[in-house]
């Protein structure tokens, strides 16, 4: 169980229970208004930004705040808005305590986050219309955009094609706690008859703020010192006509969010953002997890929209929606719902995108763009990873990958936990358990296989090891709020954490993995970083204090969320070079996540429990992530900690298999449970799943390089594919892979022996395993699921690229030739895509890959392959097609293969440059006809063409 007592409620969060007060006191005053007005008379315009001053009315009414706002309207489509606190902006004013933190609001994390997307558009420009109270600027393509600034009270409200999508201050939530000085009460003794009087003065006074967490605050023992006093950044932002949002994760909740202040089901707390170490996380909670992705987005039947909240702080956001019933005296209204959200953070700036769409893919694009794409990873990293704390000695790894061997299992990857160093000390190895790390590599390196080792941020602070000696020698540890390097305990005992934020630091842990450093890694050691959120087991919520000191003098408090992000960063570049001129793509799994991460590795939901409610709960999570921009993205598979029975590993393999990053973990503390372990039949079940996997690693890969090339998620939830289907909106139990149609349902309910299936169209969908029909819209279909079986369908009208040859790595598939499966859909045609690359380093930027569209024209019975790479004729490009030349397709099976092909025995194959004599050559086809609810179908066996390579196959 999670101990709830570990972690802050917003109740136990000051400024978090100051804001829902806040919002609870403008909701209760019928005559509320915001106190902050944008003066008009500092309002200027020009390149597509717009700036002012608004003003923040004090209780009393005489004091004012200023505050700048900046607008920019973005090429994209998407504006920005940033509000800033000009006293902190200027440091004109007075840090308490000696302390020697930065007076600004954290205005830096755009350099961890945003790498593009930030084009000022050249066509903003301002409504001449003069509405009194009101600026009104057209922005995005055609001016389809507008945002309408009310000046007093400020809000503004976000327009597409004329109708309000987004709204800021609505509820007049805004709250921007502005610096002030404390003022020292003489305590005073208590008299007789004074609660009573306290009770006079509180009717005759307006509401008195709640002070008593200002200065400072106390949580489990530590104490906060918060030398700037209370700044927190507040806002409402309402969704007019939205009844589903998703995003903002990480949290083990359902895709669509649930309400967070009241209602049928809701949560009592808001959602979380406060990278955490959760021991034992519960399911369905918006406790905060391992990683933030303060990124959310609005879905209703013709648009998605969407924010982007850019603070590290720790964040919570409340959900509150509410249902309009139809108005009875206007025919043909609906009801529809309204979904409300409050975002509140500790510190920094106010700084919010807005999206509108209006599609979810426009939403995961331009999300991209600014925080950018998924990084294209190597080809092994997207196969089966095989880890548990601990593989023991340098033997065992030895023994459990000639075991897979033994038993046909396919696999790529072994790792290492903590236990292979020498006390916790990263970059050495224990000498009497890892003897020959060397060795073992190589025993690796023969079968392809690779290697991954867990390095973690905190540093053994021992004697005699030199990573700490430099890491103290060169002061690039993180500070204490008094300016000494921070001191606390994890795995190691006593350690100190790298402050990634300081580029020497980078530049320092570079070095650390160069060969001569990293004594003992190999060209196939790839790194695992965990514990960055930090997790710190003696410190608040297990983690760092916030007032600790980072590089540049920001409080941890401000860069909280970003930490990790900085750490999986120095290891990716560390991993980049780590021999001159040997530069291949990293690998680096991460724990802790923030945007921006997906340019640097993978991420995995941390601890979850070996618990079928796990299994079930990781699939929502995961989808959550791939629209949310992170999307290699997995759970451990089996469950962490505890033993899951047989059933349960089998069905998790059923489902890891649909996980981006699949990887088997296990706690040290459990049993084996590597697939050969459980025996018949399992293990042959398993190994199936296995197989599936690497049979479809090619429509993975190009899956891959569709999300690394256009921000698209690898696996999809239904309502980005149907994102007209209301019905289907909140489905997250069963997904989509990439662009292909396939959908699965993986089983996650103990003993089930079928599963139902919701499909959103009237496009026939077929059992992948035996063209069993399934067809009608908005329906669930029930699919049987026994054990041996993974429930999974092909949508009409796409063509599925795969490798049918078992092989014990990705790496011996390198050369293998193509299946393509062509599923045609109700008008007998069919597409798909094929992306191929060296799976190893960076020549596909130079244009070295194979980039092919497959389409089935229904109409003229044609088969063709087309290019889709534009790279001209490059060195790199021409060596690659040449190292493909041999590969090629080796099969094309047609699902629903229509009856007149019953009497064809032939088709006719052209291939591209392919000499006179080798043109229109006749090859054999096969049909099946359909029985007993399955599809037709045909097979042209080796029709010989390139994969690298356009043909034609005629079928007419
Ligand atoms: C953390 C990780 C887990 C790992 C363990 C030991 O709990 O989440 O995956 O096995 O640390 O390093």
């Amino acid at each position: 169980m999670v101990k709830h007592e570990n972690f802050k409620t917003c109740d136990q969060s000051g400024f978090c229970k100051r804001n829902r007060a806040f919002a609870d006191t403008a909701a209760a005053t019928s005559s509320w208004t915001s106190p902050y007005a944008l003066d008009p008379t500092t309002i200027k315009f020009k390149d597509g930004k717009l700036s002012g001053t608004i003003l923040k009315t004090l209780s009393g009414g005489d004091e004012k705040v200023r505050l700048p706002l900046t607008v920019t309207f973005l090429e994209s489509g998407l504006a920005r808005v940033t509000l800033d606190e000009e006293k902190r902006q200027k440091g004109d004013i007075v840090l308490r305590g000696d302390s020697k933190a930065r007076k600004e609001r954290y205005n830096d994390a755009h350099t961890w986050a945003i790498v593009g997307g930030l084009d000022v558009s050249q066509g903003a420009a301002l409504n001449e219309k003069v509405d009194q109270g009101y600026t009104r600027v057209f922005y995005g393509e055609a001016g389809k955009h507008e945002a309408v600034i009310q000046h007093q009270p400020f809000g503004i409200e976000f327009k597409r094609d004329g109708v309000t999508q987004v709204k800021f201050n609505e509820r007049g939530l805004l709250n921007m706690e502005h610096w002030r000085p404390k003022v020292e009460k003489p305590v005073e003794e208590k008299k007789e008859g004074e609660e009573e009087k306290k009770e006079e003065e509180t009717k005759q006074e307006e509401p008195k703020e709640d002070e008593s967490t200002w200065w400072d605050e106390s949580f489990g023992g530590n104490t906060d010192s918060k030398p700037r006093g209370p700044e927190a950044v507040a806002l409402d932002i309402s969704f007019p006509g939205y009844e589903h949002v998703f995003g903002i994760p990480e949290h083990a909740t359902r895709l669509s969010l649930k309400t967070t202040r009241g209602g049928d089901g809701a949560y009592s707390e808001p959602y979380r953002l406060y990278n955490a170490d959760v021991f034992e996380y519960e399911m369905d909670s918006p406790m905060t997890l391992y990683g933030a992705i303060p990124f959310m987005q609005a879905h209703r039947k013709g648009s998605t929209v969407g924010v982007f909240w850019l603070n590290a702080a720790e964040t919570w956001i409340d959900v509150i929606k509410t249902k309009n019933s139809a108005n009875p005296l206007s025919l043909g209204t609906k009801g529809h719902t309204d979904t409300q959200t409050h975002w509140i953070s500790e510190s920094g700036l106010l700084d919010v995108f807005v999206f509108l769409g209006p599609t979810p893919q426009d939403l995961t694009r331009q999300y991209g763009e600014l925080t950018g794409y998924t990084a294209m990873p190597q080809s092994f990293a997207i196969a089966y990873h095989q880890c548990r704390w601990n593989y023991v000695t340098d033997e065992d790894v030895k023994d459990v990958d000639r075991k897979f061997d033994k038993f046909k299992i396919p696999y790529d990857v072994i790792w290492l936990d903590i236990e292979y160093t020498h006390e916790k000390k990263y970059f050495t190895w224990d000498p009497l358990t890892f003897v020959n790390p060397d060795k073992m590599h190589k025993h690796l390196k023969k079968r392809d296989r690779k290697l991954v080792a867990i390095i973690d941020p905190h540093i053994k602070n021992t004697d005699g090891y030199h990573v700490i000696d430099e890491l103290k020698k060169k002061g690039l540890a993180v500070k204490n709020k008094d300016g000494n390097d921070y001191e606390g305990w994890c795995w190691p005992g006593s350690s100190m954490w790298v402050d990634c934020f300081n580029p020497a630091a980078i530049t320092w842990w570079k070095g650390l993995f160069k060969y001569d450093s990293f004594k003992g890694s190999a060209s196939n050691t790839f790194i695992w970083n965990d514990m960055n959120e930090p997790s710190v087991f003696n410190g608040p919520e297990t983690t760092m204090p916030k007032d600790n000191l980072h590089h540049g003098g920001w409080e941890h408090r401000d860069v909280h969320n970003i930490n990790g992000l900085t750490f999986h960063n120095a290891t990716y570049q560390a991993m980049l070079e780590r021999k001159k001129g040997e530069i291949r793509r990293p690998f680096v799994l991460t724990r802790a996540f923030y945007s921006g991460s997906q340019r640097v590795g993978a991420m995995w939901t941390g601890d979850n429990l070996a618990e079928w409610s796990h299994l079930e709960a990781s699939i929502p999570m995961v989808l959550n992530q791939g629209i949310s921009g992170f999307p290699f993205s997995g759970a451990d598979v089996g469950g962490f900690f505890g033993n899951p029975s047989k059933e349960l590993l089998t069905r998790w393999y059923q489902a890891g298999i649909y996980y981006p990053f699949f990887r088997g973990h296990a706690h040290i503390d459990t049993r084996r449970r590597e697939p050969y372990i459980p025996g018949a039949p399992y293990t042959e079940i398993i190994t199936q799943a296995l197989r599936l996997r690497y049979q479809l690693l090619p429509a993975w890969y190009t899956a891959f390089h569709e999300a690394a090339t256009t921000g698209a998620p690898i696996i999809r939830p239904n309502f980005y594919i149907h994102p007209e289907d209301e019905k289907g909106f909140a489905v997250d139990d069963q997904l989509y892979i990439g662009s292909y149609g396939l959908l699965a349902k993986p089983v996650t309910k103990e003993g089930a022996d079928s599963v139902s299936v919701y499909l959103a169209d009237d496009q026939p969908y077929y059992d992948y395993f035996d063209y069993t029909l399934y067809q009608g819209a908005g329906k669930e279909h029930t699919v049987p699921a026994p054990l041996e079986k993974i429930p999974l369908l092909m949508r009409g009208g796409h063509i599925i690229p795969r490798r049918d040859r078992p092989r014990r790595s990705s790496a011996l598939m390198k050369f293998d030739p193509f299946t393509l499966v062509v599923v045609l859909d109700k008008d007998g045609s069919a597409q798909g895509t094929l992306y191929v690359d060296d799976g190893e380093t960076f020549d596909y930027q130079q244009g070295a890959y194979i980039h092919r569209r497959f389409s089935f024209d229904g109409k003229r019975q044609i088969m063709t392959s087309t290019n889709l790479n534009d790279h001209r004729s490059t060195a790199k490009l021409d060596n690659y097609l040449k190292s493909m030349a041999k590969v090629r397709i080796e099969k094309v099976i047609i699902i629903g293969a229509p009856k007149e092909w019953k009497t064809k025995k032939q088709v006719i194959v052209s291939e591209e440059g392919a000499k006179e004599s080798k043109r229109k050559i006749p090859v054999g086809l096969e049909w099946f006809e359909a029985s007993s609810g399955k599809a037709s179908w045909a097979v042209v066996r080796d029709p010989k063409v390139g994969v690298g390579r356009g043909w034609k196959i005629d079928f007419s």
